[in-house]
């Protein structure tokens, strides 16, 4: 038997948050099968699962909880693709040199940790990646969301199945506001800090009929290299994508590209315990569209046009779990039903220290098409 009880997040009057929930009575250090079967059965159902006063969890526990969502698997999420110095990713993640699956990422100078010495964090601000930023001036009281996406190399290795998140230190700070400036006036007050997190499963619900349709039949061929070709271009002010100004990295100055590892993956992916759909798409990272007429959709700005009409609707303000980190917070979230972005911006002397693992998955995730061919068995 386990003592862990899960309790869904209680939300505002009015929120379309429908997923999260908390676990109490569980040490993720010392896991039970028992406690293991109520976290697995939790994530599927709640896609964000939210631990409170595991500050003494170590990194291996912290690979363990995460590995044991898909044990064959074993290297991180990413891969070696981190080492690529003009990736996206590389200037934010430190790797822990005991347990490399577990990544140390936050703000500020830290001199010893987990035998990484004198590393310097840099929480990313959005004035780095976006077309457009908040003015100098309005810099401390609003924000944007950095980047929605879903962790995953989206080129050779299989999305996680799950990330967790192990927040170390954290300060204590002000809130802001996330600005969407993009015309529609919309904006959110967060936590600042926080990591901002929306269903993908909302998204594919809230789309009209037609649009579901769209969803289910079309499939997402991701760019080669994704975080180095989408280095040269800029996000629009949503973080739901990129703006198409031509600046991506030419395919011919890549590192060399296997077509094998190239990934056309359903745009919609199935949840493996209660089927519903998920609309899961890293719009950042899109190439190309095949749509289920057979028709390849190659210009890039009509390619983004249609994902990000599908996908605005799922991050509007009343969709958005924005979470208020403590230390001590240990978050689990299921990387096949939701997406995420970092918020804000700190100093450089607000030091924050999170540890972050995934493993890349033996799989690939399910698509529509299994569970109409599953219902038809
Ligand atoms: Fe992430």
């Amino acid at each position: 038997m386990s003592s862990a009880v899960v309790t869904p997040l209680s939300v505002p009057e009015g929120s379309k948050v429908n997923f999260g929930a908390t676990i109490s009575g569980v040490d993720i250090e010392k896991l039970t099968d028992a406690d293991f079967d109520v976290i697995r059965a939790a994530l599927f159902a709640h896609q964000v699962i939210i631990f409170k006063n595991q500050a003494h969890v170590s990194p291996r526990a912290q690979f363990e909880l995460t590995n044991r969502f898909d044990p064959t698997a074993t290297s991180y999420g990413h891969g070696a693709t981190l080492d690529a110095k003009r990736s996206v990713l590389h200037p934010d993640l430190k790797t822990i040199p005991h347990q490399p699956q577990v990544q140390v990422i936050g703000n500020g100078f830290v001199p010893e940790y987990e035998g990484l010495q004198n590393i310097t964090l840099r929480h990313p601000h959005h004035k780095t990646f976006h077309a457009t930023a908040v003015p100098e001036q309005d810099d401390l009281n609003f924000t944007r969301f950095y980047r929605w996406h879903i962790d995953a190399a989206l080129y050779g290795l299989a999305p996680p199945v799950v990330t967790t998140l192990q927040a170390v230190r954290v300060p204590r700070g002000r809130r802001q506001t996330v600005r969407y400036d993009d015309g529609t006036g919309d904006e959110l007050s967060v936590p600042l800090g926080t990591t901002a997190f929306v269903s993908g499963y909302t998204m594919y619900d809230l789309l009209p009929a037609k649009d579901q349709e769209f969803a289910r039949t079309t499939r997402v061929e991701y760019a080669p290299h994704p975080y180095i070709w989408m280095s040269g271009a800029r996000s629009r002010s949503d973080g739901l994508g990129m703006v198409s100004e031509g600046k991506e990295i030419p395919l011919d100055q890549l590192p060399a590209i296997e077509d094998d590892k190239i990934q056309v993956l359903p745009m919609c992916w199935r949840n493996p315990v209660d089927g519903r759909l998920a609309v899961q798409v890293h719009p950042s990272a899109v190439r190309r569209l095949h749509l289920a007429d057979g028709t390849v959709v190659e210009d890039l700005e009509t390619v983004r046009e249609m994902v990000h009409r599908v996908q605005r609707p799922g991050i509007a303000p009343d969709c958005v779990y924005a979470h208020d980190w403590e230390e001590g917070d240990f978050v689990l979230f299921h990387n096949r039903g939701v997406l995420h972005s970092v918020v804000g911006a700190f100093a450089e002397d607000e030091v924050r220290l999170f540890r972050q693992c995934n493993v890349a998955a033996s799989e690939f995730p399910l698509g529509p098409e299994v569970a109409t061919a599953a219902a038809a068995a």
